[in-house]
C-alpha cells in the first residue's frame, strides 16, 4: 500500500490491514506497524511542510517524474471519483468536427475518447505528457482501439516540440503545468486564434475543513501548494478573463475561456 497509494492512505490503512494470527506475531509486528505509521507521519508532514514553507515554490520536475511512477499503475482507479468532472470540463471545450485540440498533461489517456467524440475521425489530439509511465498507458489505450489521428508526445510541456496549431486546449487536472508560466506559454504559442480553452482541478475551498481533502489529494498529485488558491491565473494573464465554476464545496473548479481573435 505504502509504495503504490498515497502515504496518507498508508498511515490511515496501515493498521486495519496489518493483522497477525498468533500472540506472540502481534507482540512483534505491533511496534513495526507503529514505525510504519510513524514514518508515513513525517513523510507527510516534511513533504506538506515543504510546500507550505516555501508557498513561492514552483513545480519540482524530479519530484513529479516519480510520483507519477509510482502512480501509474492506480492512477485510473484514484481518478474514478473525478470522471464526472472530465466530463463537463470537455464539454466547456464545445469542440467541432475536424478541430485539432491539445490535451496537455494527458497522462493514460482518459480524455482522449471523449475528445475524439467531439472532434470526429477528421480532427486531431495531440498529448502531452512527461511522465514515460503514464503516456505509455496512454499509447496501449491508442493502438488497442486503432486511433490514428492521436500523437503523443513524451516532453515537458515547457519544451514540447507542438506540431501543429490547435483550435481547443484541455488542462485536466495539470496544476503542476498550470503553475509555469513557460508551459502555459508554449501551449498559449501553438493556440489559433479564437481557441477555446479549459482547465480545471483542485483549489482551495472557502469550506476549511474540506481544504483537508484538497490538501492530502494535493500532497498526492502536486509538487506544489503554490497557486492553489487560484490555479488558472497563468492562464487568466495569457488569454484573458476566465469563466470560473466551482463544485464539490468548492474544491474544484473548472475554468474556461477562448483566446482572442487576432486582428
Ligand atoms: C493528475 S495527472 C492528469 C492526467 C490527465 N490529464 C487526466 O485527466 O487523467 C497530471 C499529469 O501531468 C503530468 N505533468 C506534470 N507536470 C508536467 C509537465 N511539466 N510537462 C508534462 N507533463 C506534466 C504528469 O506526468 C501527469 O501525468
Amino acid at each position: 500500500m505504502a509504495t503504490t497509494g498515497s502515504p496518507f492512505l498508508a498511515m490511515i490503512f496501515s493498521a486495519p490491514f496489518s493483522t497477525s494470527s498468533t500472540k506472540s506475531d502481534r507482540c512483534v509486528r505491533a511496534p513495526e506497524n507503529a514505525t510504519i505509521s510513524l514514518q508515513a507521519v513525517r513523510f507527510v508532514w516534511r513533504k506538506s511542510l515543504n510546500k507550505v514553507d516555501k508557498p513561492s515554490q514552483g513545480p519540482d520536475r524530479t519530484e513529479a517524474l516519480a510520483q507519477y511512477r509510482r502512480r501509474a499503475a492506480l492512477y485510473e482507479l484514484e481518478m474514478a471519483l473525478f470522471e464526472p468532472i472530465r466530463r463537463r470540463a470537455i464539454s466547456r471545450l464545445a469542440l467541432r468536427r475536424g478541430d485539432v485540440v491539445l490535451d496537455v498533461g494527458c497522462g493514460t489517456g482518459l480524455s482522449l475518447d471523449l475528445l475524439r467524440q467531439g472532434i470526429g475521425a477528421a480532427g486531431r489530439i495531440i498529448g502531452l505528457d512527461q511522465s514515460p509511465e503514464m503516456i505509455e498507458q496512454a499509447r496501449e489505450r491508442v493502438a488497442q482501439n486503432h486511433w490514428r489521428n492521436v500523437t503523443l508526445l513524451c516532453s515537458p510541456v515547457e519544451t514540447a516540440d507542438i506540431p501543429w496549431m490547435a483550435d481547443a486546449a484541455l488542462f485536466h487536472f495539470t496544476h503542476d503545468v498550470l503553475r509555469r508560466p513557460e508551459a502555459v506559454a508554449n501551449v498559449v504559442h501553438h493556440l489559433k486564434p479564437g481557441a477555446r480553452v479549459v482547465a480545471s482541478g483542485l483549489k482551495w475551498s472557502w469550506a476549511i475543513p474540506a481544504n483537508l481533502f484538497v490538501w492530502s489529494a494535493a500532497l498526492h498529485s502536486v509538487t506544489t501548494l503554490e497557486g492553489l488558491d487560484r490555479p488558472w491565473s497563468w492562464l487568466a494573464e495569457r488569454i484573458g478573463p476566465l469563466d470560473v465554476e466551482t463544485l464539490l464545496l468548492d474544491t474544484v473548479y473548472v475554468a474556461s475561456g477562448r483566446l482572442a481573435d487576432r486582428v
